[in-house]
C-alpha cells in the first residue's frame, strides 16, 4: 500500500460533521513504519484536531520521532495543503527536505517539502543561548 493510499483509507474514518471536509494523513518514519490520522472535529469547534496531528500523535505514541515522508489527502478542488499549525507540527519531527505529497480524492497530487511549506521555521536552535 502506498503512503497516499494509506492516507485515503484513513480519511474514510474522519469525523467531520461540521465542515464536511474529511482529511487523511499518513506518515512513513525512517524505520519504515506507517502511521495514519484523520481529522476529528468537535461540536466545540476549536477542540477539533487535524489529520496530520492525529498521524503525528500515533507516531509518537508508538515510540517513533523521525518522519521520512508524509502524505495528505482530501476531497478538495486542488491538492490539500497542511494548515499552518500542522506545518509546524510536521517540522518538529521532519527535516526541511522531507517530502510531503498533497493530493485530491480525484487523483491530482503534488509533492513539496517541509521546508517549502514552512520557510523560516522556528526551531530549537532559536532558543540556544537563552
Ligand atoms: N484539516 C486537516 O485535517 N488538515 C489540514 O491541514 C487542513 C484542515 C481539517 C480540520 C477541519 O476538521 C477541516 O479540515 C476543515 O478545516
Amino acid at each position: 500500500m502506498t503512503l497516499l493510499s494509506a492516507a485515503a483509507k484513513v480519511r474514510e474514518n474522519a469525523h467531520a460533521p461540521y465542515s464536511q471536509f474529511k482529511v487523511g494523513a499518513a506518515i512513513r518514519t525512517v524505520s519504515g513504519r506507517v502511521f495514519t490520522g484523520c481529522n476529528v472535529e468537535n461540536v466545540a469547534y476549536p477542540e477539533g484536531t487535524c489529520a496530520e496531528a492525529g498521524a503525528i500523535a500515533a507516531m509518537v505514541a508508538a515510540g517513533e520521532r523521525e518522519i521520512a515522508e508524509a502524505a495528505v489527502i482530501a476531497d478538495s478542488p486542488d491538492p490539500v495543503p497542511p494548515c499552518g499549525g500542522c506545518r509546524q507540527k510536521l517540522a518538529e519531527f521532519a527535516g526541511p527536505d522531507v517530502p510531503v505529497t498533497l493530493a485530491t480524492s480525484a487523483g491530482a497530487s503534488t509533492t513539496t517539502t517541509v521546508g517549502a511549506l514552512l520557510p523560516g521555521a522556528f526551531t530549537a536552535s532559536h532558543m540556544e543561548g537563552s
